[in-house]
């Protein structure tokens, strides 16, 4: 009789376990999105995506690194409460359980934001999720290329620095000539420079490039430097330097002689030494005409004097 007793008692918590099983709500995967850079004074909209599955939900709650600084409470009137932390602004009118709208963002809330999402009874289920956001502050100028010459020789090394001024973060610097990407080894990096007031920070990349024939495309390299922040920021800036004594030349034996070769290849096609050119044809042609003339008389001279 006692046994039976306990095989009841037994199988009526099997059955309740089951059943509480079935009933049993929770609370689903939480999504947090938020833009990984954005610039500053700009409005960010973070979002905070969760399935409820059954469940009500309590309340949501954003950090900042680890202060709260917005609560949505499901049952509370009204239901969104702030809380102040510096240098964030939130919308509170455009915002609601699912998204927050910070306005006016400036660098110094760049960090870490956590969205956590708690549901009610029964299941009392709380996740956190965390993401990252960058406020960028472009740079006051486009990235600009120091003083170079305009012609170099083949064996010269083409120096000079680009700098990025004045950003947060600091841009990253690349160097392409030709348009293709430069070497790593011919790059040099030099630290960031940062204003102690602003705290911007301004990028300088070396360049040290040992000048080639491949380098000269029809007597004439491009350099290009690019400055870029995330995927938000992008400039840059493009210089020509031409060959001094092109090929052709050099190879031949007056290889100091300079011709006004490389002004045949200005993109204004019409510049000075071409007129030049023309004269010069023009003034062959009239030699050759003189001489034409000068010996169709002899022949006729003679023609007479044989009659
Ligand atoms: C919050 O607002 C956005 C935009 O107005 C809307 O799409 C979204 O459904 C709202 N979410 C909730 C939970 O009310
Ligand atoms: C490039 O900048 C660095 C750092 O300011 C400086 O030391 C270097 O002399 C510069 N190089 C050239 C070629 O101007
Ligand atoms: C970058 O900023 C510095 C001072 O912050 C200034 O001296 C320099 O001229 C600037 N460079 C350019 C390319 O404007």
């Amino acid at each position: 009789m006692i046994i039976k007793l306990h095989n009841w008692i037994y199988f009526l918590t099997t059955i309740m376990f089951i059943i509480e099983d079935l009933t049993v709500s929770s609370l689903g995967m939480v999504h947090i999105t938020i833009p990984n850079a954005i610039q500053s004074g700009r409005n960010a909209i973070l979002m905070c995506d969760y399935e409820l599955e059954g469940d009500d939900l309590y309340s949501v709650k954003w950090y900042k690194g680890k202060r709260e600084f917005f609560r949505y409470t499901a049952k509370e009137i009204p239901s969104i409460k702030t809380f102040h932390f510096p240098g964030i602004q939130v919308d509170v009118q455009s915002s609601n359980a699912s998204r927050i709208v910070l306005n006016n963002v400036v660098p110094e809330i760049s960090g870490k934001f956590s969205c956590e999402v708690s549901a009610d009874a029964p299941s009392f289920q709380t996740h956190i999720v965390s993401g990252e956001l960058q406020v960028v502050e472009f740079p006051e100028q486009s990235p600009s290329i120091d003083d170079i010459k305009q012609y170099y020789n083949v064996g010269d090394y083409l120096e000079t620095n680009c700098t990025s001024n004045s950003s947060i973060p600091p841009a990253t610097l690349e160097w392409w000539i030709n348009d293709v990407p430069a070497h790593i080894e011919h790059a040099i990096r030099y630290d960031t420079v940062v204003d102690p007031i602003s705290k911007r920070q301004t990028s300088i990349l070396g360049l040290r490039l040992p000048l080639t024939n491949e380098h000269f495309y029809q007597g004439r390299l491009k350099l290009q430097c690019i400055a870029r922040i995330y995927d938000i920021y992008e400039k840059d800036v493009t210089r020509y330097v031409e060959e001094q004594y092109p090929r052709i030349l050099a190879n031949s034996d007056n290889g100091g002689v300079h011709f006004s070769f490389i002004s045949d290849r200005d993109a204004a096609g019409k510049s000075k030494s071409s007129v030049i050119q023309h004269h010069n044809t023009h003034l062959i042609m009239l030699v050759l005409l003189l001489v034409i003339h000068s010996i169709v008389n002899y022949h006729q001279i003679e023609i007479r004097i044989f009659e």
